[in-house]
């Protein structure tokens, strides 16, 4: 049975989102160029950017995939 919320990380950069929402708490970040700027997620493909983004503003470390017209 395929995960109902499969998108758990980065692919570019070795980092899971409850990663990064840890390290996010910690340093206080709170905007994705933050995360980007430390340890480089987002700045690869981009795909993750929108996930960071939801990250960031509700807490979620596990999405469903993001329709196409809510990626950049
Ligand atoms: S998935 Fe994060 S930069 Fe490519």
């Amino acid at each position: 049975m395929p995960q109902e919320k499969p998108v758990r990380a980065c692919l570019c950069y070795p980092h899971t989102f409850a990663e990064l929402k840890a390290l996010a708490e910690r340093h206080g970040w709170q905007k994705v160029e933050e995360i980007t700027r430390a340890v480089g997620c987002g700045s690869g493909c981009g795909l993750c950017r929108p996930y960071l983004e939801k990250m960031l503003a509700t807490g979620e470390t596990a999405f469903a995939i993001l329709p196409a017209e809510l990626k950049e």
